[in-house]
């Protein structure tokens, strides 16, 4: 006798609608299932489109903003990082970098706290051999030029915080970034530098910002050695986290 069977037999109609309460249970559940894939890819296709317009990568001036603003990179508009930094004039690199060592830092600093960046690129670039532009810089140095710079300056009246870096050349910014500090007023804001270079640490740097805009505020600085710059990344975020600087 099987006891386990508890349906009265005989009883045809009742096997005919547990059979298609069945069918409809069936039918509600793999529809639900197929509404919930639907909803979910779509929910997932739009959340990528607006990350993909993220204005961290957008290189283009706001609605609104002068066309020098066109040169800034655009990351969270609070913070502005300002760098020149030549990828032929490396100490102990005998050919051009793809990225100079400088830049490395600004890179990091940037991804670190979401700043906005800005190059200074000079009118006339910095080519050639390294002990030409040695020489060419010494005579900047020596006649306190202020080379011209390509780029429209960024409009700094935004920023709260600003760091400027560059390498160390001869102790010192090179005038190129003078011809930049000259031009931009800085004072009441916190600036901060930063700097490659191969023994010199950050120069004079602290001393040139704060005899240059008394008004500021000017805190602690960072540098690497150049050819050591591409590892400096945990250097960086630990001298970022002391400033209270790091976005995450
Ligand atoms: C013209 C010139 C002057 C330099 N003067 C110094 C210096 O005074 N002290 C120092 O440690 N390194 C000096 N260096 C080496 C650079 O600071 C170093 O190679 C730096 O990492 C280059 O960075 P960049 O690739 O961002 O331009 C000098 C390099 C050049 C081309």
């Amino acid at each position: 006798m099987d006891t386990h069977n508890t349906q009265k037999p005989g009883t045809k109609a009742a096997a005919r609608s547990s059979m298609t309460a069945r069918v409809i249970g069936f039918v509600v559940a793999a529809v639900i299932v197929i509404a919930a894939i639907v909803s979910f890819a779509v929910i997932r296709s739009r959340s990528s489109a607006s990350h993909s317009s993220s204005p961290a990568t957008s290189t283009s001036a706001p609605a609104g903003k002068s066309s020098a603003r066109s040169t800034v990179k655009l990351g969270n508009g609070k913070i502005l990082v300002i760098i020149f930094s030549s990828k032929n004039a490396i100490y102990g690199r005998s050919k051009p970098a793809k990225i100079g060592n400088t830049m490395r830092i600004a890179d990091m600093i940037v991804a670190d706290t979401g700043a906005d960046k800005y190059e200074i690129v000079p009118a006339q670039d910095y080519t050639g051999a390294y002990q030409s532009i040695v020489d060419r810089a010494q005579k900047e140095q020596d006649s306190n030029a202020r080379p011209a710079i390509k780029n429209p300056l960024p409009d700094v009246s935004q920023y709260s915080t600003v760091f400027v870096g560059s390498p160390v050349w001869w102790g010192e910014y090179p005038m190129v970034v003078r011809t930049f500090l000259d031009k931009e007023d800085l004072n009441g804001k916190t600036v901060i530098p930063f700097a490659t270079s191969e023994g010199s640490g950050l120069g004079n740097f602290q001393d040139q910002l704060r005899q240059q805009y008394p008004k500021a505020t000017i805190r602690d600085g960072f540098y690497a050695e150049g050819l050591q710059a591409a590892q400096a990344k945990p250097d960086v975020d630990h001298w970022l986290r002391g400033l209270g600087l790091m976005k995450h």
